[in-house]
């Protein structure tokens, strides 16, 4: 055989087995191989040294001609392998936009919030406004224009929080009703306000104390205001809240603020009014305290009780939820364990 024909089996046995291989690393290694100093094409060149001279020309051109087919081949398969590669990746990595996505964690509104949401809905169907007043107050709201003056004995119904001599957390939500009172212009209408919000008093926390919870005031000042306008707002509130069937009665009580006062009372919903755990047997349950303004009241921010006269009444937001949803320590509200909260979630 002499090197011409070397060639072309060295040729051919190399094309045919570049073209079978499919690893990068093989095809690079069947290269070094090949087309490197120790590689059959070098050796069959080494041969021309016994050629005789005038041969050498044709059968060097001939034998560049293979090497660089060699090297197109090898080359050419590179490609086209890394093509394949690249293709079966793209497919592993293939997102299937159909399959359903991982749920994202929302969060909920505050079970206390849901409750103060929904009382601020009924209240604004029934056109009242909803106003906000500061939880830092003063003395002067929160205890003297609600008939409170220094020294008054029932200043210790609700252990302060005191800044100052004059500034103070707020006990209560009813500062707000003076604070309206005084703004509002009474040549344009009735006053109709709530006023949600956080309340604080100096109690040691325990499973119905919290140092911080939450109140809804309501207001109503107008020329003829009675008692039963009051009873049917009560009514109204406690069969929003507890459900559809719910009765309230009043009974006698007493707040500075407010004569006649009366403490209401809802049919339990547990038991329908037969007695039950929940109401302690008696059928009905407290929720909330009210009354007529009183005349020292109005007097103080400006409204003539000649004239005008209404109602008053504040709802803790936190003995409701707990009264519905059966929670029996307020401190849950406060712990904010998400396990808890989300019992809550609210699902529109
Ligand atoms: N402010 C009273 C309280 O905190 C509740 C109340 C408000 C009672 C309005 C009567 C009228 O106990």
């Amino acid at each position: 055989m002499n090197l011409q024909e070397k060639l072309q089996r060295l040729e051919q046995q190399a094309l045919a087995e570049i073209k079978q291989t499919d690893n990068l690393e093989k095809i690079n290694k069947i290269r070094v191989h090949l087309l490197g100093k120790k590689g059959p094409i070098t050796e069959i060149l080494r041969g021309m040294r016994d050629l005789p001279k005038e041969q050498r020309p044709q059968v060097g051109s001939f034998a560049n001609a293979v090497r660089d087919e060699l090297t197109a081949a090898i080359a050419k398969q590179k490609e086209q392998v890394e093509l394949i590669l690249n293709s079966k990746k793209l497919e592993r990595e293939a997102i299937d936009v159909t399959l359903p996505g991982v749920p994202v964690k929302a969060g909920t509104p505050h079970i206390i919030m849901q409750v103060i949401d929904q009382i601020e809905k009924l209240f604004l169907g029934m056109g009242y406004q909803v106003v906000d007043g500061p939880e830092v107050e003063e003395d002067h709201y929160n205890f003297e224009m609600m008939n409170l003056p220094k020294d008054h004995p029932a200043r210790d119904m609700q252990d302060t929080f005191y800044i100052t001599d004059q500034i103070l957390m707020r006990t209560q939500t009813s500062p707000v009703q003076a604070r309206t009172m005084e703004k509002h212009d009474f040549s344009q209408g009735p006053l109709k306000m709530i006023s949600p919000g956080k309340v604080y008093r100096r109690d040691t926390d325990d499973a119905t104390h919290s140092h911080q919870f939450h109140q809804v005031e309501g207001l109503v000042i107008d020329k003829h205001v009675t008692m039963a306008d009051l009873k049917g707002t009560l009514e109204k509130i406690a069969q929003t809240v507890f459900g559809a069937k719910r009765q309230i009665r009043l009974r006698p009580s007493y707040f500075p603020f407010t004569e006649p006062s009366v403490e209401v009372d809802v049919s339990c919903f547990k038991c329908g009014g037969k007695g039950c755990q929940v109401c302690k047997q008696t059928g009905w349950i407290e929720v909330l305290g009210a009354g007529m303004v009183h005349p020292n009241v109005l007097k103080m921010a400006g409204v003539d009780p000649q004239i005008f006269g209404g109602f008053a009444f504040g709802l803790g937001p936190d003995r409701f939820a707990m009264l519905k949803y059966g929670v029996d320590d307020i401190r849950d509200f406060y712990l904010n364990d998400v396990r808890v909260l989300e019992q809550f979630s609210q699902k529109e």
